[in-house]
């Protein structure tokens, strides 16, 4: 079955971002010229997903209203005769079918994925988490949907990580099956780097099957009292195989001030309008 939907999980309280998060969604954040939840939206459709589902919570009203129509706004843009910018407004509003599920509680990420299942259905989906941002030529979840063509069955997207990093990454212990293919022999969660199986760390991008529904709703609470994708995916491999994908990109961690700042600089420095002039000013600060 083809993986058509996509859910974003977008309901964090986004402490690594206080005190901005107080008031505003740190999905809204801007990453060059656009915020940093429509990375993640522009990589499902370029993925060919033809349904979004975004897990929002309280506060985060300013992402609905992002992907909205603005008539009011589109009226006073065709007044001034900004037909280009109006077009691009427009555009942004029908860049996809997207329906929001609110989380009422953030019981953690495998929990905002569990609010998603009604809409869901029977059917294998992917997961974005969109701090996760990632710089390549194939969208990363185009790169996964193709592995998942072949097996199908789940996949995760995987990193090489530096070895002190193993503590805040879930880890795999691969086994080879492929160029960038590895099934998962079993997931340690954020172990010490003397126990960590291999330097393969799951980031951001899933594609499950529906049975993961089933793994959430019968694993106990882990740490912080969160319901835990990685138990349920450790739950999951007694029965369904699942399969690690090393993508090809850049990958950027924008849940944290540091990272987001990376990011920024890097995709900037990139960018055709500001590029130039950014390297000469950082080429000054230096
Ligand atoms: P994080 O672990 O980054 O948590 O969540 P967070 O709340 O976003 O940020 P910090 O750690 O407080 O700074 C990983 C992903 O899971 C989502 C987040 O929105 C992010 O996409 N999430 C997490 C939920 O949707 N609901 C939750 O209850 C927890």
């Amino acid at each position: 079955m083809k993986v058509r939907k996509a859910v974003i999980t977008a309901a964090g309280w986004g402490t690594r971002f206080l005190p901005i998060t107080r008031s505003q969604p740190k999905e809204m954040l801007p990453l060059v010229d656009k915020p940093l939840i429509q990375y993640s939206v522009e990589e499902a459709i370029n993925s060919g997903i033809e349904q979004i589902i975004m897990v929002t919570a309280l506060g985060k009203r300013a992402i609905e209203d992002y992907f909205d129509r603005s008539f009011e706004l589109e009226y006073v843009l065709e007044q001034k005769g900004e037909t280009k910018l109006l077009q691009e407004m427009r555009e942004l509003s029908n860049l996809v079918d997207i329906c929001y599920i609110r989380q009422k509680e953030q019981l953690g990420l495998g929990h905002a994925i569990l609010t998603a299942k009604g809409i869901i259905g029977e059917e294998p989906f992917a997961v974005l988490l969109p701090d996760d941002i990632v710089d390549s030529k194939v969208p990363v979840l185009k790169q996964m949907i193709e592995v998942y063509e072949q097996y199908k069955t789940n996949v995760v997207a995987v990193e090489r990580i530096s070895r002190q990093d193993t503590i805040k990454y879930g880890i795999i212990e691969p086994k080879r099956v492929s160029e960038r293919v590895y099934q998962v022999l079993s997931l340690v969660e954020k172990p010490e780097s003397a126990e960590a199986p291999s330097n393969l760390g799951v980031v951001g991008r899933y594609i499950l099957m529906p049975q993961i529904f089933d793994a959430l709703k019968v694993i106990p609470s882990g740490k912080n009292q969160e319901i835990q994708l990685t138990d349920a995916l450790r739950l999951l491999l007694n029965q369904q195989a699942v399969y690690a994908y090393e993508f090809e990109g850049v990958r950027y961690d924008t849940g944290t001030p540091l990272g987001w700042l990376e990011a920024t600089v890097a995709l900037a420095l990139k960018h055709p309008d500001i590029g130039p002039e950014l390297r000469e000013y950082l080429r000054q600060l230096l």
